[in-house]
């Protein structure tokens, strides 16, 4: 991979200059994320002294990564850019969509049938515009990206919120929705507010059943899973630098559980002797060469109550195994504890399922170690209680530890090998008696274990623990086992004791790999055709959105007054609707559908101002798209939190909204609704929102001098004659106001401007 060579190079030849600058503009020592983030500014923009959690900074991103749910409007987006190919290596990961149900290979064959249509389309975008497209049963794209792209001092994007597994390897890695990809693909800066920074000083040596995960777990309970919103988590000290590269990638995958902006490791042996076992010993001999940038200055470890917003410190020789949950990451509970937990809380004792694997845990580290306990249990004549699933992040891992007879061992055991794919971690699990109405517990070594995640069943308690708890709990059958102090019966009536896990970091004889499953792109793309049939219902090519028309906007019917809390989910439902993720038209059809109407309190019953009569929001709203009438939102506080999916921006824009007035919005989702040429506005007193009347006709004045920090005028022209003039605000600057004007950011990023 020449191209990746050659970007790490320019990456790397700027370090120096970037931190000298950065240093002298902060006039103090810098953390390894701020090395990072410095060294990654957009172009000609000179360092300055950013204020953490308050200034917003545009970057120059090395690579972006894509999974195959989210690829589809990423990619649908970057089609509409006008560029013959990404700007930045890029590519695309086919994991999301594989259901697990007997194993391996008839779930994926299964897979690949049920969404050939989405995955040619993706293979053929990434084959015009050169991105490495890696196919169906390749692997997960976290354990992909770590054992191929990810570099120490690197920073990328990814359509996916597990994104900073790479930190493992010291690469600033952030989750992002299709819209920022799509930007970064174009060549385009990336926008972050300056992030806050909570260093975590790991002291000690883990040791026996204690593993990297439960390093995680413990601070997933200490920060709960809000405590690392708008920040960067930092590790470092002599417990960080005592970890595998893998095990440090698990940390960072799960600081997505905390809320963190992302989570990073400093570069160090372990870091090289991973990039040397995966065959990328000329980027360690160039990382080597810079290396005293590739960690955080020596001050700031000494004295981290300085420098870090907040400092956490956990001692490795101390840290117990924890079991998270259920329904929560982070519920932690040391394992001493967790048998007394589940007996307090009547949760069932009695495990069904232990799963292993996904892009949290699945390096050689983690299924050499489970297996080292599985060959116990064959050993010792004790068969697995509960039923136990083996889930390879990549399929070099999975060739690896089949060579190295793991695999084997683990079908001894019992366990069903599934496809190298998120499968049950994304509810991708067609799991038998997951209809049941008993409460029943499953414990996975994956990261999320909100209800309904895994299985679709509320009544699944899912706990969340080292892959090596899993197994062990898994060969009990049930939860209340503690394998540091109790004894399981075998087969012969014997008390048996299981000793520690024991495992590799590296294969000894090296990774190794038949069909790796990725495909270059062509060199040149532009006579390859992408493939999208017109009739298909997952799949379609957009259109642009039309240019502003030049004049004010009259007579927009109100569409919905929401009340109370809209998050991306109210505006646009996960669930059945990820199946129309790359369908603008069918998946408008759930738009709005979760939000509350404020005149009575009912979701997806709003009343269409045409016939009086109450219809469904995407209904009333295509009503008055076919007569060609504008329309509004109007929401309330923080209107739009939770995800950066581009959905919910581009679903009433599509539609015929024109404008979004509420209390206040989330960040990104106002963004969004700008790069998509829609109006966000907001009241310029949250009390006006009682005014909005449900038969309101509503002029917004002021478009023809729209104009940064400069108000603009609603009217609201109620059913009775009477009107209103507000005052509403915006925070669109120059660059804004010109995709508003184009009809949407793409449009301008088309016509070359
Ligand atoms: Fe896939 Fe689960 Fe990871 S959905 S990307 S295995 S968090």
């Amino acid at each position: 991979m020449a191209f990746d060579i050659e970007m790490i190079k320019a990456v790397y030849e700027k370090y120096p200059s970037r931190i000298a600058a950065a240093r002298k503009a902060v006039g103090r020592p810098l953390t390894l994320t701020e090395k990072i983030l410095y060294a990654h500014l957009t172009e000609g923009d000179a360092a300055a002294a950013y204020e953490r959690g308050v200034s917003y900074v545009d970057f120059n991103p090395d690579r972006v990564a894509m999974q195959d749910a989210t690829a589809q409007m990423a990619l649908l987006q970057f089609m509409q850019a006008g560029r013959d190919k990404v700007a930045v290596p890029s590519t695309v990961h086919c994991d999301h969509l594989i259901q697990a149900e007997v194993g391996a290979t008839a779930d994926l064959n299964k897979a690949k049938d049920k969404n050939r249509e989405v995955y040619d389309f993706l293979a053929s975008v990434s084959n015009k515009y050169g991105i490495g497209f890696w196919k169906p049963g390749a692997g997960i794209i976290h354990q992909v990206v770590l054992e191929n792209y990810a570099f120490p001092g690197g920073m990328m994007i990814g359509t996916d919120s597990h994104t900073p597994n790479a930190g493992g390897l010291g690469m600033i890695a952030i989750g992002v929705g299709g819209a920022d990809a799509c930007d970064v693909m174009a060549g385009l800066p990336w926008e972050l507010k300056f992030p806050k920074l909570i260093g975590v000083k790991l002291t000690g040596k883990l040791s026996g059943w204690t593993a990297a995960k439960d390093v995680i777990l413990k601070v997933a309970g200490i920060l709960t899973v809000k405590g690392g919103t708008g920040s960067v988590v930092e590790y470092f000290g002599e417990g960080a630098t005592s970890l595998s590269a893998t095990g440090k990638g698990t940390i960072c995958n799960m600081g997505a559980e905390i809320g963190a902006t992302t989570s990073i490791f400093g570069y160090d042996e372990k870091s090289e002797a991973y990039l040397r076992g995966t065959e990328r010993g000329d980027i360690a001999d160039m990382a080597n060469a810079i290396k005293e940038h590739l960690t955080g200055d020596p001050e700031v470890y000494e004295q981290p109550e300085k420098y870090f917003d907040q400092v956490i410190e956990i001692n490795l020789s101390e840290l117990e195994p924890h079991i998270n949950g259920p329904f929560t990451p982070d519920l932690a509970w040391p394992l001493s504890k967790f048998a007394a937990a589940v007996k307090e809380n009547g949760w069932p004792a009695k495990l069904e399922v232990g799963l292993i694997g996904s892009c949290t845990n699945s390096s050689y580290e983690d299924i050499s170690r489970a297996a080292s306990l599985a060959q116990q249990a064959v050993d010792k004549k004790l068969l697995a209680k509960s039923e136990y699933t083996i889930t390879p992040g990549s399929e070099q891992v999975r060739f690896t530890v089949d060579r190295d007879g793991f695999l084997d061992i683990f079908g001894k055991m019992g366990g069903v090998v599934l496809a190298n794919a998120c499968g049950p971690c994304i509810g991708q699990w067609a799991r038998h008696g997951a209809d049941k109405q008993e409460k029943n517990s499953i414990i996975t070594s994956f990261n999320r274990n909100f209800a309904k995640r895994a299985d679709g069943n509320p009544n699944t308690h899912a706990f969340v623990a080292s892959p090596e708890i899993v197994t062990a709990l898994a060969i009990a059958g049930d939860l209340t086992f503690n394998p540091v102090t109790d004894t399981l019966t075998n087969e012969e009536g014997q008390q048996v004791k299981l000793d520690e896990p024991r495992g590799l970091e590296l294969p000894t004889k090296g990774f190794a790999v038949e069909d790796a499953g990725y495909l270059a792109p062509a060199e040149d793309g532009s006579q390859v055709e992408v493939l999208v049939d017109s009739k298909s219902e997952r799949l379609q090519l957009l259109e642009p959105f039309q240019a502003w028309e030049g004049t004010d906007l009259h007579g927009l019917k109100l569409l919905i007054k929401a009340k109370g809390k809209c998050t991306t989910d109210h505006i646009s439902m996960a669930g059945p609707w990820l199946r129309f993720r790359g369908h603008l038209d069918n998946i408008s059809n759930n738009m709005l559908i979760g939000a509350v109407n404020a005149y009575n309190g009912e979701t997806n019953k709003v009343k269409n101002q045409l016939t009086g009569e109450y219809g469904e929001v995407p209904a009333v709203q295509r009503q008055y798209k076919l007569q060609g009438i504008g329309s509004i939102v109007v929401g309330d506080e923080n209107y739009g939190e939770g995800s950066s999916r581009e959905h919910a921006a581009m679903e009433p824009r599509f539609l015929g909204v024109r404008a979004i007035l509420v209390k206040s919005f989330a960040r990104i989702h106002e963004t969004n609704l700008k790069k998509q040429g829609m109006l966000a506005l907001t009241f310029d007193n949250p009390a006006d929102y009682d005014l909005i009347q449900e038969d309101d006709a509503i002029d917004i004045l002021g478009l023809t001098s729209f104009a940064p920090g400069k108000p603009l005028t609603v009217v609201l022209n109620h059913a009775d004659g009477s009107k209103d003039e507000i005052k509403v605000n915006h925070t669109y600057n120059q660059g804004q106001i010109a995709w508003f004007k184009a009809g949407s950011a793409l449009n301008l990023i088309k016509a070359g401007v």
